[in-house]
C-alpha cells in the first residue's frame, strides 16, 4: 500500500519531497520534537530501545535514523551493539553525526545516506532493525518493509514506532485540536516550513495503523507481529520477526 500524502505537491516523487522537507527542517527538528511533544517522544523511543535490547542484538540497523536519536539510545543502552543508521536527508544525518561525535560513539555508530527502499546491505545482515517515525514517509511502504526483511537475520526483530490516532473520542477531540491546528502553526514558526507539520497531520491520518499495519507486516513476510498502543494511542509500537 502506498501512502500518497506528500509534503509539498501532489505531483512528483514523494521521496524527493520528503528528503527536501527534512533537509529544510533539520536544524529545528530536535528542538521541535522535545518542545512540541512535551518530551513524550523520549519515552516512546526508550520503550522501543528496551524492547529491542531484550533480543540481545549485536548488529542493529536504524532505518530513517534522522538526527540519530534512536541510534544513540541503542548504542548507549546495548553496550555490545554496533549500530548503523541510514537516512535520505543529508542535513538530518549531518546533525546526527555531530551528536555521535559529541557522545564519543563514533566507534559504535555509523550514519550514512541510504534509502529504505533500496538498502545497500547483504541479505541477513542485522540482528535487529528499528524505524522510528519513518515508515509513514516511505514512498512505497511494502517496498521498504520488504527490503528491511531482506537484510534482517532469520529470527531477528523489527521494531517500529509510528504515530496513530487515539481511540477515546474525548481525548481524540482535544488531541486533534492540537495536532491539526496548534502544532502546524507552532511548527511553521520554529521550522520556517509551512507545510512540514501539516504534512505530519495528514500523513498520520492516511497511514494504515493498528490491525491494518499488522496485516501488511504479515503479508510482507514478517511473523508474530504485535501492536502496543502508547500514550492513549497517539503512538504505536509494532514488533515483528523474520
Ligand atoms: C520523522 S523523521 C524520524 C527521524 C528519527 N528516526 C527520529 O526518531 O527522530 C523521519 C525520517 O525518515 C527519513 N526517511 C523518509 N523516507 C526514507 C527512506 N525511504 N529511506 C531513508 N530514510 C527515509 C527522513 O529523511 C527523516 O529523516
Amino acid at each position: 500500500m502506498d501512502n500518497k500524502v506528500k509534503p509539498y505537491s501532489e505531483h512528483g516523487s514523494k521521496k524527493t519531497q520528503v528528503a527536501e522537507m527534512f533537509d529544510n527542517i533539520a536544524s529545528a527538528y530536535d528542538f521541535n520534537n522535545q518542545i512540541l511533544s512535551l518530551g513524550i517522544d523520549r519515552i516512546w523511543r526508550n520503550i522501543l530501545v528496551s524492547t529491542i535490547e531484550k533480543t540481545n542484538p549485536r548488529y542493529i540497523l536504524d532505518v530513517a535514523t534522522g538526527t540519530g536519536d534512536v541510534a544513540i539510545r541503542l548504542a548507549k543502552k546495548i553496550h555490545s551493539a554496533k549500530v548503523t543508521g541510514i537516512d535520505l536527508s543529508e542535513n538530518m544525518l549531518h546533525l546526527g553525526q555531530n551528536k555521535v561525535m559529541d557522545q564519543k560513539l563514533t566507534d559504535r555508530i555509523t550514519l550514512q545516506k541510504g534509502d529504505a527502499e533500496h538498502l545497500d546491505f547483504e541479505d541477513d545482515s542485522f540482528d535487529a532493525i528499528t524505524v522510528a517515525f519513518g515508515v509513514r514517509n516511505f514512498e512505497t511502504l511494502v517496498k521498504g518493509l520488504s527490503e528491511i526483511l531482506r537484510v534482517l537475520k532469520p529470527g531477528g526483530m523489527l521494531g517500529i514506532l509510528e504515530f496513530s490516532k487515539p481511540s477515546n473520542r474525548i481525548f481524540a477531540f482535544f488531541f486533534n485540536l492540537y495536532f491539526k491546528t496548534i502544532l502546524p502553526l507552532a511548527g511553521s514558526i520554529t521550522s520556517k516550513d509551512n507545510q512540514a507539520y501539516k504534512y505530519l497531520y495528514e500523513s498520520v491520518q492516511a497511514f494504515p495503523e493498528g490491525e491494518n499495519f499488522l496485516k501488511i507486516l504479515e503479508s510482507t513476510g514478517y511473523q508474530k507481529s504485535k501492536c502496543r498502543k502508547l500514550s492513549f494511542g497517539i503512538c504505536s509500537l509494532y514488533t515483528a520477526y523474520k
